[in-house]
């Protein structure tokens, strides 16, 4: 931890610090950092040991249900998450054909509330019924991306293959053209990564809309919301536009990038710019995330380049600023390499997110109390309505 918790009570009151920096404010079995703030744990595990050996299946599984499943409760989650994908209603699909073209997580936003209209009408708050909507919404919440991402680019979209893997399909989505297994393999391990981070902003976010017993659908699309914001979710896309300017100078100069780079990263930091994609409340030292990706980088399109790339950067920023990678920088090379669009990178973060979002729904709902703080209001009072006439004179 980096700061020392400032606690005050006032009267009956604990006054907490401004951003609830280093607040706890309940307790999860899903997921956090370990007590020596070197990893996140997902319900036990390490998360870089389930980002390297776990499918998006098994993860998912995991994470919602709190144990790694036996073989035919991963057949039972399989079959339910590749049948749910293909049927996203034909109605949704209508209305991403009349929306302006926007930022791509409005899709996410305004889809989840879409299937709300569909499914969350008779809400229950029975297990069974809502692990099946958790897994429902993670299957059709990536169709709904990627439909309206081509809708509004390619004026065309690609229909879900419920008999193909979630990952390697959803990539097929998003890219329109098959990817090779390397590359689905490489994506699925960053939709486990970005599944789950204890009680991130949108995370919380979806906690708080939980605790007043909205539906699932609601309160994810509050998620998406919070994870749009640039604070949160964007680094990734940020990190690869970074890269993007950074290799037209290079070539500009006649100058390969990973000698340029230096120079480039030297230049914002006189500047007192942030470097995206460095940096974690966290990792201090290092994001054990990184490494899982790196594998996947060093294998795909151009690998030795960017790894070399990545390495010099990594390098010029520790020696400089003692600030580590973070998974951001590594997704998106990895995207890129991939052949996804650069908007599409913070929707593919909220594709692995929404298993997370929907187990801590879960377990909010399950023993809820509403969360509901309270303010200390600072504003004036005693003040009296005036009609209009006397109102306004100076
Ligand atoms: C993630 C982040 C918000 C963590 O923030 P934090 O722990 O609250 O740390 P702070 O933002 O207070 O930074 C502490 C110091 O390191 C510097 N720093 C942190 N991240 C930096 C970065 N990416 N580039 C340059 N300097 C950075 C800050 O400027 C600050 O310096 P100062 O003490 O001289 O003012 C921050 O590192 C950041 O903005 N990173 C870039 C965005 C990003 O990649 N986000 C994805 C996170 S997974």
């Amino acid at each position: 931890m980096s700061q020392k918790p400032e606690c005050k009570t006032e009267g009956n009151y604990i006054v907490v610090p401004k951003g609830l920096v280093n607040v706890i404010v309940d307790e999860t079995k899903i997921s956090g950092v370990d007590p020596k703030g070197e990893s996140t744990i997902y319900r036990g595990f390490t998360i870089e040991d389930i980002g390297e050996n776990a499918s998006f299946y098994e993860a998912t599984y995991l994470i919602l249900y709190g144990e790694l499943p036996c073989e035919e409760e991963l057949k039972e989650v399989k079959n339910k998450i590749d049948k749910y994908r293909g049927q996203v209603p034909e109605k949704v699909f209508d209305a991403l054909k009349h929306v302006p073209v926007t930022h791509p997580m409005y899709y996410g936003i305004y889809g989840a509330s879409l299937l709300g209209q569909f499914y969350a009408s008779d809400w229950k708050f029975d297990p069974d019924f809502l692990y099946d909507h958790a897994l429902r919404l993670t299957a059709q919440l990536p169709v709904i991306f990627a439909a309206g991402w081509n809708l509004a680019h390619n004026g065309t979209f690609l229909r879900p293959d419920p008999t193909k893997d979630h990952a390697w399909d959803v990539l097929r989505m998003i890219t329109m053209r098959e990817p090779t297994e390397l590359e689905a393999r490489a994506f699925e391990s960053t939709l486990v990564i970005y599944m789950d981070h204890g009680f991130n902003a949108s995370t919380f976010t979806t906690r708080v809309i939980a605790s007043t017993l909205s539906d699932l659908y609601a309160a994810v699309a509050g998620g998406i919301a919070a994870l749009k914001g640039p604070l949160h979710g964007g680094a990734n896309e940020k990190a690869m536009e970074m890269f993007l300017d950074a290799k037209k100078r290079a070539e500009g100069k006649g100058v390969p990038l990973d000698e340029y780079i230096e120079e480039y990263i030297l230049e914002k930091l006189a500047k007192k710019e942030k470097i995206m994609g460095f940096g974690h409340r966290i990792y201090k030292l290092h994001d054990p995330r990184t490494d899982v990706a790196a594998k996947f980088v060093a294998q795909l399109k151009d690998g030795d380049y960017w790894m070399k790339v990545l390495k010099k950067a990594e390098e010029v920023m520790w020696r400089e600023k003692k600030i580590p990678a973070n998974i951001d920088l590594y997704t998106a090379i990895l995207y890129y390499q991939l052949g996804i669009p650069i908007p599409m990178y913070t929707p593919i973060f909220a594709m692995g997110r929404v298993v997370g979002w929907s187990a801590h729904y879960i377990e909010q709902v399950l023993n809820n109390k509403l969360i509901r703080p309270t303010e200390k209001y600072v504003g004036p009072s005693g003040l009296k309505y005036q009609p209009m006439e006397t109102r306004c004179r100076k």
